[in-house]
């Protein structure tokens, strides 16, 4: 039987996968291949994405997943024109870790230690590197030098100065870097030119970081990848033009209804503009909708029109397409080996992820997931919830999650895509907001998802994600159950 049949109609929670003969010793992700292309040029070493919601992912959500080998998507949810807090975001996630910091925040001999004070106390960098003229390096200042000096002190008189550091000449890698740390009992490494001008500087705590997560999204210069939400009207350009200044790695050009004249126009513009800059448009859920956006240059298709968590579409306006159905019609539609597939949306445990994945996504967006953790941005409130054993009030704490298209996210934003804005009160929102209660990390909740798709490899047969997808997309019939009503109570009722 043909998958397409097998599925129509159906999502997650319909379909139940026939375990095979497993072959793996150990469950374990770090010895699970979990990588997966998330678009034409950019691969993750785990499938994961953080949806581009405001409640979901800013700089510290961004900073947990690409540590964790996926990717976070900033949310574009600032008012129209108001372009830097979100290039704000992006900027310190590309400054949280690096390989060789090829532009690190230095100060001249001759300014006053107040100056450096202010620098650091803005970047959040202990040290700073003392430069001349021609940018030569003079020497390093750290805030041990200028602890309780006399702020007029200039940076020149507390520094130490080059002669006395070591530093290294012409280009290097991070590991002879590591070798020359650890030999000589340094925690900072200046690198300079021939003609001793500054270069870049190496820091003990960034190869730390390295040794520590391995499967981090890294770029060339080894700072963490990261994404970034544009819409497809207003000042959409211009945003694109400054995030791809501040270094983001993948554009997003992210609507509710992708497969639309609006997009096609913003496609157009934005390939004249930024001809290769990597980008993933939608959202679509269909055959054309998938070859639509193919066809105009995306680099990834992201697919899921009404499955989101906090998402009203299906309820307000009947469209959309059951999930599995949508990944399965659009991988088909751009081949097996074709453009990757974001699959956005209606994970609602751990074990959908594999589903997503091999239906038809290369990676999964996910959204209310990741609600209500440490890195979520927002405001924990404090509520009281009647206790059902004992019917006595606890105070819980919380945090909102909301839908892009719901009433508070649009009018903080004013960015409602029908032009008439006067009646506050019927904007057609299509979004909802729930509080959900605050737990621990991202972290936590990723290796977990992490250990549960390993399991789902196990059970599937395979050794690793991208073998799985092979297996299962050579026979779907071998493992694709359709689960009955008593079925699905067995599955879910406890
Ligand atoms: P989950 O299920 O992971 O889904 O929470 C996240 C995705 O939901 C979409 N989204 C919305 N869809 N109205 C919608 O129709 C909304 O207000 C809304 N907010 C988010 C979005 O694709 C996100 O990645």
């Amino acid at each position: 039987m043909d998958l397409i049949d097998l599925v129509r109609g159906a999502t997650f929670d319909d379909l139940r996968f026939a375990p095979r003969l497993s072959v793996v010793e150990r469950r374990d992700p770090s010895s699970i291949d979990l990588s997966c292309r998330l678009s034409e040029h950019l691969t993750l070493a785990r499938p994961i994405v953080s949806a581009n919601m405001d409640t979901v992912t800013r700089a510290e959500m961004a900073i947990v997943l690409a540590e964790e080998g996926g990717i976070g998507v900033i949310d574009r949810g600032f008012r129209d024109g108001d372009i830097e807090p979100q290039v704000r975001e992006v900027e310190i996630v590309k400054r949280t870790q690096h390989g060789i910091i090829a532009d690190p925040y230095a100060i001249a001999a001759g300014a006053p230690l107040s100056e450096a004070v202010a620098v650091m106390a803005r970047s959040g960098v202990g040290t700073l590197v003392v430069v001349g003229e021609g940018r030569r390096l003079e020497g390093l200042l750290s805030e041990r030098d200028v602890r309780f000096v006399d702020p007029a002190v200039a940076v020149g008189e507390r520094m130490t100065p080059a002669d006395r550091l070591v530093v290294h000449r012409g280009p290097i890698t991070v590991d002879e870097a590591e070798r020359i740390m650890v030999a000589r009992k340094i925690k900072k490494l200046p690198l300079v030119d021939e003609r001793g001008a500054l270069t870049g500087l190496i820091t003990a705590k960034d190869i730390l970081k390295h040794r520590q997560m391995p499967f981090a999204t890294r770029d060339a210069q080894g700072r963490l990848k990261v994404g970034a939400a544009i819409g497809a009207r207003g000042d959409y350009l211009e945003r694109a033009a400054e995030l791809v200044k501040a270094g983001v790695d993948v554009l997003v050009v992210d609507i509710a209804h992708g497969h639309s004249a609006v997009m096609e126009r913003a496609m157009r513009e934005f390939r004249r503009r930024f001809p290769d800059v990597e980008m993933i448009a939608g959202n679509v859920a269909t055959a054309e909708g998938a070859r639509f956006l193919a066809d105009r240059g995306a680099n990834g298709v992201k697919v899921g029109i009404g499955p989101g968590g906090g998402c009203t579409t299906r309820i307000n306006t009947s469209f959309g397409v059951p999930q599995v159905q949508a990944l399965v019609e659009c991988r088909r539609a751009l081949g097996d080996d074709g453009l990757p597939i974001v699959a956005d949306g209606g994970v609602r445990r751990d074990g959908n992820i594999v589903q997503a994945l091999v239906f038809g996504g290369d990676s999964v967006m996910l959204g209310s997931a990741f609600a209500g953790t440490t890195e979520s941005p927002g405001e924990v409130v404090q509520k009281s919830v009647l206790l059902p054993e004992s019917q006595k009030p606890v105070a819980v704490p919380f945090k909102v999650l909301r839908g892009m298209a719901s009433l508070g996210a649009i009018k903080d934003r004013l960015d409602v895509e029908d032009d008439d804005v006067a009646d506050l009160q019927a904007l057609g929102a299509e979004g909802l907001e729930i509080s959900v209660p605050a737990r621990g990390s991202a972290r936590t909740v990723l290796r977990d998802m992490f250990k549960h798709l390993c399991s789902a490899i196990s059970y599937g047969g395979a050794s690793s994600l991208p073998e799985l997808v092979r297996l299962f997309r050579a026979h779907p019939e071998q493992y694709v159950i359709r689960q009955t009503d008593a079925a699905r109570r067995e599955s879910y009722e406890r």
